[in-house]
């Protein structure tokens, strides 16, 4: 096993254009790490320069202690993790998983002693002699899985492995896949644009946009943290509301009320500028009839027109169109277009109890938890009001949750 160790890792094709831009990026020994961001922004070329697919134009590749520029791939010792449909349908398990040793050469006595330890790892003793066909999808996915392992790579990298499957295999094999990682404890790269899995999969997940490099982090320093108008829109679904406001000394006036700042860091951020986009997210609303005394001081109502509600059982939805000026809304837009969203108006989702009877048509009393409000500067798109205490305390966290998860790996039986 071995970290990886990216520098100033530049990437032109052919016409010039930087797909990857000056990434400098830490995988540490064990850690699994997530690339994330919308299509085209570079996550499989930076994957393959790791892999060595793709030549580096510029900038340093290190895997352990090695700079690995220009070894050719198969010196690279590192295992791409296919999809399941990359088995062999005529091949049994036994030799899927023994393939990548066939291939070596390696004597047949090792081969069966290899690939008998990892069928156990992944409990697959039973299945060695089936063809994948006659397995369940989880199953394949641990004989793609098996293969990787039973070459003892040094890292294993997956670009975009389940995108191609129904939602609840999906879920199923985002379980297993991070179940496996844990339990081997072997440096992951994952690469995808579904921000749920690199929500669930990852110690850290790595957000680029256009080939740079925006935020690297823990899920929750991610999502409560962001670093800029991009990762807070990215991370998140229903994603972040930005609302154009103009600011009167402490007071930010939005579309959908005034909202006082007094915290006084949040203040400072908006302090001096005409106009700040505020960002909200869906359930930092609620139906104020639903908020008891203690809980409404510590925020603020507005009042507001519902335009539709979705009820879910579990929790409600509902839109609230709002009026922007030309330019801000211009931006919100060319924002969404570039997180993939769909959203043609600009509207702020807002998330309710389920037990709310706000309908739509409703002039609503929303609550707004206004310590959980960020300011982004327009212009630069930059989060104004990131706590750097709490990133740390985030960070501390997460190093924690992984050393943990490695503990108990260590003492698991096998
Ligand atoms: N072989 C290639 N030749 C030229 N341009 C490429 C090639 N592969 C990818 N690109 C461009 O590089 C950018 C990043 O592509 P890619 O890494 O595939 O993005 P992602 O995996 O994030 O969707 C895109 O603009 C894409 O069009
Ligand atoms: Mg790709």
């Amino acid at each position: 096993m071995a970290a990886i160790t990216m520098s100033n890792i530049v990437k032109k094709y052919g016409d010039g254009f930087p797909a990857v831009n000056d990434v400098s990026l830490d995988v540490q020994d064990g850690e699994f790490m997530i690339l994330v961001g919308p299509s085209g922004c570079g996550k499989s070329t930076l994957l393959r320069m790791i892999v060595g697919l793709e030549d580096i134009t510029s900038g340093e590749m290190r895997i352990g202690d090695k700079v690995v520029n220009t070894v050719a791939p198969r010196q690279r010792n590192l295992s791409m993790v296919f999809q399941n449909y990359a088995l062999y349908p005529h091949l049994t398990v036994f030799e899927n998983i023994a393939f990548p040793l066939r291939l070596a050469k390696t004597p047949d006595e090792e081969v069966r002693r290899r690939v008998t330890e990892t069928a156990g790892l992944l409990e697959l003793t039973e299945h060695l002699e089936r063809k994948p066909a006659n397995l369940s999808g989880g199953q394949r996915q641990r004989v793609a899985m098996g293969r990787a392992i039973v070459r003892q790579a040094d890292a294993f990298l997956f670009d975009e492995p389940l995108s191609n499957l129904d939602a609840k295999l999906r879920g199923q094999m985002r379980t297993e896949i991070a179940r496996l990682q844990r339990r081997l404890g072997v440096t992951t790269v994952y690469v995808t644009h579904d921000q749920t899995e690199a929500m669930t999969l990852g110690d850290r997940v790595a957000v680029l946009r256009k080939g740079v490099l925006q935020q690297v982090g823990s899920p929750r320093e991610l999502y409560e943290q962001p670093v800029n108008l991009f990762v807070a829109g990215f991370i998140g679904s229903p994603s972040m509301n930005f609302l154009p406001a103009s600011v009167e000394g402490t007071q930010l006036v939005t579309p959908l009320g005034r909202l006082d700042l007094r915290d006084p860091a949040k203040a400072a951020a908006a302090a001096g500028r005409e106009v700040v986009l505020v960002g909200i997210r869906p359930e930092a609303f609620e139906d104020a009839s639903l908020v008891g005394a203690d809980k409404r001081a510590t925020g603020q109502t507005v009042r507001a027109r519902v335009d539709v509600t979705e009820w879910l059982g579990n929790e409600q939805f509902a839109y609230v169109p709002y009026e922007a000026p030309a330019d801000l809304a211009a931006q919100l837009r060319e924002l969404s277009r570039e997180l993939d969203g769909d959203q043609l108006r600009t509207q702020a989702v807002v998330a309710l109890d389920a037990a709310s009877l706000i309908a739509a048509g409703d002039e609503a009393e929303l609550w707004v938890d206004t310590g959980r409000l960020h300011i982004f500067d327009p212009a630069t798109g930059e989060n104004l009001t990131r706590d750097e205490e709490r990133v740390a305390e985030l960070g501390r966290h997460a190093e924690r949750v992984r050393l943990s998860q490695r503990g108990a790996r260590q003492d698991a039986p096998g």
